[in-house]
């Protein structure tokens, strides 16, 4: 079976983490890493036996560089986007697509007519547990959906050197839950947010909130319910609930251990919940990066892509929206 080639863009937290995938990946040889700090590729570089490229110049000219991992900064998705797909690679491009809904939109503008190959990091799709209750409801276990309640906290607010050019709560975080609402309800039609500055001051004083309850009216008549905190004190708390007509679906959190503790005064003392995302989604990342290879090799469409990008995008302004005018926003088709 031929190996894909394929380079990583970008070698901070995630990119990292993506670049060892890879590397390890049977279907995969991961030629290049590039980072615009030098030190950060070169270290990825060595650490996993690939080449670092000097400039993106040298990944867009190598022929057997079939694929790239975009995993920059989200102000860079966009151009990079559009170099590699003029440059023929198929693209794997980290959540969101760009801050501006208006500018991921010019961005396929620019690409369509090449037949673009854009996957978007979605990972939580690939969650084995979400994933599963994703498919049983799709199967009719518990009838029709008329109810998702989807939690997403995270143990403790990112730095605020992160917080400022995160796009804010909706943008950087919950645009991991719009996806999820529409992964489970299908297209959302109705959008109301409230949001509050209860965790953190300094994220009040950037402008941004870190608590939220958002409900979603699906055009399928479903409710869905995003409850988001940059604040959880045992630990990353991720847990899917899908209630229907017959019945409930549920996807809880994973702990450090199954061990439950049971004594004279209480019965289900657990291990706090997994701290970071890079531990609770490890099998989803994994999965992800294989579903885009193998569609890849199998020439099947890759999922989620880049409309799927701009509809968790447009959800979240339209929460913005509802946020700042205290209304429910009606999206159009
Ligand atoms: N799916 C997920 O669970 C998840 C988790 C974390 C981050 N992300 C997304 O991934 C992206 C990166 O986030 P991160 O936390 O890894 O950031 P990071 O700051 O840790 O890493 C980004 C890296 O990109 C490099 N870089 C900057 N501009 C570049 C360019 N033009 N070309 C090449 N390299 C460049 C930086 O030097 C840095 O090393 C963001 O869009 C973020 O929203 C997704």
């Amino acid at each position: 079976m031929a190996t894909l080639g394929m380079a990583v863009l970008g070698c901070g937290r995630i990119g990292r983490l993506h670049a060892r995938n890879l590397a390890r990946h049977p279907r995969v040889r991961l030629a290049q890493v590039f980072d615009v700090a030098g030190e950060a590729a070169q270290q990825v570089a060595a650490e996993l036996g690939v080449r670092s490229a000097r400039s993106v110049d040298e990944i867009w000219d190598e022929r057997n560089v079939r694929a790239v991992v975009i995993a920059t900064p989200t102000d860079t998705h966009v151009p990079l986007i559009v170099a590699a797909v003029k440059a023929g690679k198929a693209v794997f491009c980290e959540k969101p697509i760009d801050m501006s809904l208006e500018r991921a939109r010019a961005c396929w503008g620019e690409i369509a007519a090449d037949a673009p190959v854009v996957m978007i990091g979605f990972n939580r799709r690939f969650d084995p547990s979400y994933r599963a209750l994703r498919e049983r409801l799709k199967l009719g276990e518990i009838g029709r959906l008329e109810l998702a309640v989807i939690t997403s906290r995270d143990p403790a607010p990112p730095p605020a050197g992160y917080l400022q050019s995160s796009g804010g709560l909706f943008r950087d975080m919950t645009i991991h839950d719009f996806d999820m609402a529409r992964y489970l309800a299908g297209d959302i039609a109705r959008v109301h947010a409230f949001g509050a500055n209860l965790v953190d001051a300094e994220i009040g004083r950037l402008g941004d909130i870190d608590t939220c309850a958002i409900s979603l009216r699906a055009r399928s008549g479903a409710l869905v319910q995003i409850n988001n905190s940059r604040r959880c004190v045992y630990g990353y708390d991720q847990r899917l609930e899908a209630f229907g007509s017959g019945g409930m679906l549920q996807a809880g959190n994973r702990h450090e251990t199954s061990v439950a503790s049971w004594n004279a005064e209480r019965t289900t003392g657990r291990d706090v919940v997994l701290h970071s995302f890079i531990e609770r989604y490890a099998q989803a990342y994994e999965a992800e990066m294989d579903a885009f290879v193998a569609a890849l090799a199998e020439g099947r469409p890759v999922s989620p892509d880049f409309a799927d990008g701009v509809e968790a995008l447009r959800l979240a302004v339209a929460a913005g929206e509802s946020l700042r005018t205290g209304r429910v926003v009606e999206l159009g088709p």
